[in-house]
């Protein structure tokens, strides 16, 4: 495994040396390096640099391209306009870097300088409550964190923090106890396995039927009440029951998940009741080191700067004047573990922007008290909300939630679709079966949920759109697995001639413009890593795609004029193709072989 230095980095860093020697009164001046349609790239720092040190910018331009080395990377440097360089690197210096490139797993790109351990808090839905978009988000987006750490050489530990404690489990509890056989599965009886389905609308029934008499009916409620209290007391029986919702939840989060081809697993599943056991220390530490204050009988934290519309303090709530736990007592004690005992050099939590001001709270007084140093940083990843294509937020015509399930099955549906009909247009012996046409539908429709939720601003709000989403044309999965499927088919023809790379040619602008936005693949990874901004991902991959397009209509693959040139294109497809995959799979999205 050898890491390699991109074209742009080696470039970047020729241009520092010069300007340093060129200009030793400029110190360490960066030479703002981009990637620019002129020529490979230009350079315009010198013109801040030629303010600053009172001096001609194209005098200073000219002194730097004099003290720059000639070699194969720097073919052409030119000082144009008021003082910019325009830099064209070598034909054999691009294909070198390539070459390097595919001889390594990691199609060369560096593990990070320093990798600290990541707590990502991701993928969590709510016990006896059925997904919705929002959840779908956090678990798309968090999957992809995942996987791009972890190949930054980032040590990443999950975890679900699953709604799974509260008050509304004393009326489930005591409907439970009163019709006992509500969770009984169909399944019990002929050994096949429970679905997520039935799994959910047991529990769905079983809510709607204990809210409805938890509302109309006041001894039940008093009932559910004290059930409340025996939960949190640790009484046994209540505890079986409440394990009995959420293992049945289990079943249903983890069929969703399934047909989400995402791997959750048991051990990081750690909801709000794992931190029951911390809540009292959390909040003795709290009060003793005057953090949080008795107020009207609740123990708060204040901020300065966090008001209501009466201009009112509001107060982050660690513990009820009843005496009860909420959110942000579990939240803070969760700091603690993951700083503690989980060893945490980052707290990631990707979360709808909708809980931003609780965050903002939870993390400055975990700040005040101690638990986050100045070496952890805590982050909250907050996305938009998902909208309906009328723009408003995501609703059924009857104005009910949207089950993700449902979702879910209408993608797969529609993709299966669109594969279908362009699998028919194609000639006889290389039509797909109708297996692999299932088997593509399912990772086309998954794909395109996914890519449509990862290749816009998290922050940003989005347009749940599945004719767009399952669209041929366009910033879409469908186009990049199509694009990735095109590059196999053409390796499959190729017959004898294998991929090769042959630095001695010279380069058709496609194949230039291709080779450069496939050198900068690690920087990208970076960036994305660094900013935890995995749309930047998807956007260098579809720009990928698109220049993988334009290559095939300006350069014959396999009739190309030598052999060579066969060989080095097909090279040039194979490190496209490996780029697209393993982009991709970064992102959770698969690509078929053939399409
Ligand atoms: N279960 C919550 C919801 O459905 C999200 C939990 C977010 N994580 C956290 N540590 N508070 O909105």
């Amino acid at each position: 495994m050898a890491s390699v230095p991109s074209l742009a980095s080696t470039v970047q860093q020729r241009l520092a040396d010069a300007l340093s020697a060129a200009l030793p009164e400029a110190g360490s001046a960066d030479p703002l390096l981009r990637r620019s349609d002129r020529a490979d790239f230009q350079a315009n720092g010198i013109l801040a640099l030629a303010k600053k040190l009172k001096g001609n910018p194209r005098e200073l331009a000219t002194k730097v391209v004099e003290a720059l080395p000639a070699d194969d990377v720097l073919k052409d440097v030119e000082v144009s306009g008021p003082g910019f360089l325009n830099i064209t690197v070598g034909d054999r210096a691009i294909v070198e870097t390539l070459a390097a490139r595919a001889a390594d797993d990691r199609l060369g790109v560096p593990f990070a300088e320093k990798p600290g351990t990541t707590v990502i808090d991701y993928a969590q839905p709510n016990v006896a409550k059925e997904m919705h978009v929002g959840h779908l988000r956090s678990a798309v987006i968090g999957d992809a964190m995942v996987q791009i750490l972890e190949f930054a050489g980032e040590k990443v530990i999950r975890r679900h923090h699953i709604g799974d404690w509260g008050t509304q489990f004393g009326m489930l509890i005591q409907y439970l106890i009163e019709h006992p056989h509500e969770l009984d599965h169909k399944a019990d009886t002929d050994d096949t396995e429970v679905s997520g389905e039935e799994a959910m609308s047991n529990l769905n029934r079983l809510y709607k039927a204990s809210r409805a008499l938890f509302d109309s009916d006041e001894e039940f409620k008093a009932r559910s009440r004290d059930r409340v209290v025996l939960l949190q007391s640790g009484d046994p029986e209540t505890l079986r029951l409440w394990q009995r919702f959420v293992d049945e939840s289990k079943i249903y989060f983890y069929s969703v998940f399934n047909k989400l081809d995402m791997e959750i697993h048991d051990p990081d599943v750690v909801g709000e009741s794992g931190y029951n056991d911390m809540l009292d220390e959390t909040c003795r530490l709290l009060e003793e080191s005057g953090v949080a204050v008795r107020s009207e009988g609740a123990l708060c934290v204040f901020f300065e700067d966090v008001k209501g519309p009466d201009g009112q303090p509001v107060p982050l709530i660690v513990r009820k004047s009843n005496g009860g736990y909420g959110y942000a007592a579990t939240d803070l004690s969760a700091i603690r573990d993951r700083v503690r005992n989980l060893g945490a050099s980052t707290l990631l939590y990707v979360v709808d922007a909708r809980q931003s001001l609780h965050f903002k709270m939870v993390f400055e007084t975990a700040r005040r008290a101690g638990w986050l140093g100045d070496d952890v940083k805590a982050v909250q990843l907050a996305f938009g909300t998902v909208l309906g294509k009328d723009g408003k937020p995501f609703k059924t015509r009857e104005g009910e939630t949207v089950r993700l399930v449902d979702l879910l099955d209408e993608a797969i549906e529609r993709a299966s679709a669109v594969v279908r009909e362009k699998a028919e247009s194609l000639p006889e012996d290389q039509r797909l079966t109708e297996e692999e046409i299932v088997e593509r539908g399912a990772q086309v429709g998954i794909g395109a949920i996914k890519y449509a939720d990862l290749s816009t601003s998290a922050s940003r709000d989005y347009k749940f759109d599945l004719d767009q989403m399952v669209s041929l044309n366009g910033d879409t999965s469908v186009y990049l697995q199509y694009a990735y499927a095109r590059t196999r088919s053409i390796a499959r023809k190729a017959g004898d001639a294998k991929p090769a790379a042959h630095a001695e040619l010279e380069l058709a602008p496609a194949e230039r413009a291709l080779g450069l936005h496939l050198d900068q693949f690690g920087e990208t990874l970076a960036e994305v890593a660094a900013s935890y901004e995995p749309h930047k991902l998807a956007a260098y991959l579809y720009q990928l795609a698109s220049l993988l397009t334009t290559f095939y209509a300006e350069c014959p693959v396999l009739k190309a004029p030598t052999p060579e040139q066969v060989e080095n294109r097909l090279f040039l497809c194979d490190l496209t193709a490996r780029t697209l995959s393993k982009g991709m799979a970064l992102l959770g999205i698969r690509t078929p072989e053939r399409l």
